[in-house]
């Protein structure tokens, strides 16, 4: 595979991985992958395509088809992502759309189309890549993996405390019931699912701070450099 450093953040919506890839891809200086967009640009491409999300090999013409670059935003934002020179991240992360890409993403043909796209982002001086199977299928050679995962209830909340903070009018136990389906489907979905890989240091935040989670897995990056 690739000798540029890949460092890969694996583990349930919510759990973290997105703030704990930025804090790093910041403070390294290092690329970021946010892979859950790509299936998240995929599943809206469907919607507005009038795609079937039963139609593998349609739903993977598209997937082939994305240029898509993510932008590093500026502390404490998260970084914008581009699509055909569109920003597009509020509609990405719009909490309807990880519903959508949790659809496309059990597809096969997409998950292939995707793959090759998100082993480009491997480019020096290294690579920080979040997702689902960036430990266990992508970047399978990457030094150092961790799963970041955090109770279902605890995920919820901090969701709900962010969609508040937002202005969104949200319901907490609507958002649990959408982050266990989506668990669910993810977990247990036939190809890549959602499993933390062997190799992988596991990383339980519901009750640590993200800051003190960036601070264990800098210490575990000083040994890859
Ligand atoms: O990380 P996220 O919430 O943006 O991901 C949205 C969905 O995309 C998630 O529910 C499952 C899918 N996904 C995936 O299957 N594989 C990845 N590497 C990243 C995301």
């Amino acid at each position: 595979m690739t000798q540029t450093p890949v460092i890969t953040v694996d583990g349930p919506s919510g759990s973290g991985k997105g703030s704990l890839c930025q804090m790093l891809a910041r403070e390294l200086g290092w690329h970021l992958l946010d892979s859950g967009a790509l299936y998240r640009i995929v599943g809206l491409a469907a919607q507005k395509n009038g795609v079937s999300f039963d139609d593998d090999s349609a739903l993977a013409q598209l997937a082939v088809q994305l240029n898509v670059e993510f932008r590093p935003g500026k502390a404490g934002e998260p970084a914008a992502v581009i699509l055909d020179d569109e920003d597009i991240s509020d509609q990405v992360r719009a909490e309807t759309t990880g519903a959508l890409a949790s659809k496309v993403a059990i597809h096969n043909g997409v998950r292939e189309a995707l793959k090759e796209l998100q082993r480009s982002f491997a480019k020096a001086p290294g690579l920080v890549a979040d997702g689902r199977d960036m430990g266990t299928v992508i970047f399978t050679e990457a030094p150092l993996k961790i799963y970041l995962t955090a109770s279902a209830a605890e995920r919820a909340d901090r969701r709900y405390k962010q969609l508040l903070a937002k202005g969104e009018s949200v319901n907490l136990a609507a958002l649990l019931e959408d982050i266990q389906l989506r668990d669910e489907r993810d977990m247990n979905r036939a190809v890549a699912p959602l499993k933390p890989a062997d190799d992988a240091i596991i990383i339980d935040s519901t009750a640590i701070a993200i800051e003190d989670v960036f601070q264990q897995v800098l210490a575990e990056v000083v040994a890859i450099r």
